[in-house]
């Protein structure tokens, strides 16, 4: 019986350009890139073309670009990074809590982490969507507080594939000052333009090249992003999965 695999959101077989990229970083071309020795260098030099290239596809400048695992890491990255060194200074947000703003539909990734968050007594602002699994931008105006920290609305849902307005909520985070995070795990096989007023911006290519282990994140200067993430709410996919993360402070 012939069985089919209508899951491509998920995961497909790996791209045949990708494997071919891939082959000698997984056969000859074996060195550590952290290495001196030229073997190294070569796998260094490989990784930083790499990181050029995900960098001009989404605007972004090639040192923001940091690979991780996987979109769980990366999106515990970003929201972590952004909520945590707020949280270690108090005075920051001394009272009420400090908050961030998301929808009902984010990945278990991004939910997993919003709750972590309120357990260090950060309030969280769950939008829902509407009949056609879309947030509505006043609602998230609306949602703003004083001490409102971050936004992290996911571009592509990865059950629905409705993809959310990014352009005006970016604007409206860019208003408010408050940090922007999307999760566009979901966005590498739609045609994506990355809003030009976001803040952090998460973007994978899982479902185009799956099965090799690659994630990024940006790190630019200004936003908070931590070296480690040891405590990563957990999705419910194998960290092996490719996915790469990106985010743009608020000033690129
Ligand atoms: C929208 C979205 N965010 C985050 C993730 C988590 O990515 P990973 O499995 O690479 O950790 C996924 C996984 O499919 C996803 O679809």
């Amino acid at each position: 019986m012939n069985r089919v695999y209508l899951d491509y959101n998920a995961t497909t077989p790996v791209e045949p350009a990708v494997l071919d990229a891939m082959l000698p970083y997984l056969s000859a071309e074996f060195g550590n890139a952290s290495s001196i020795h030229s073997p190294g260098q070569r796998a260094r030099a490989a990784v930083e073309t790499a990181r050029d290239q995900v960098a001009v596809l989404i605007g972004a400048r090639p040192q923001e670009i940091v690979f991780t695992s996987g979109g769980t890491e990366s999106d515990n990255h970003a929201i972590f990074g952004v909520a945590q060194p707020l949280l270690a200074v108090p005075s920051s947000f001394p009272s009420p809590a400090l908050h961030v703003i998301t929808s009902t539909i984010e990945h278990e990734a991004v939910l997993n982490t919003c709750q972590a968050l309120e357990k260090s007594g950060v309030a969280v602002t769950y939008l829902p969507v509407d009949r056609e699994g879309v947030v509505d931008p006043e609602s998230v105006r609306r949602a703003l507080r004083p001490e409102t920290a971050l936004i992290t609305i996911m571009h592509a849902n990865n059950e629905l594939g409705t993809v959310q307005p990014l352009e005006e909520i970016g604007r409206i985070a860019a208003e408010a000052d408050v940090y922007f995070h999307t999760d566009a795990v979901q966005s590498a096989v739609i045609s994506f333009t990355p809003p030009k007023a976001s803040a952090h911006f998460t973007f994978a290519a899982e479902p185009a090249c799956s099965s090799f282990s690659t994630a990024a994140i940006t790190s630019a200067a200004s936003v908070p992003a931590r070296k480690t993430s040891p405590e990563l709410s957990a999705s419910a996919r194998p960290q092996s999965w490719p996915a790469f993360l990106l985010a743009k402070t608020r000033s690129a």
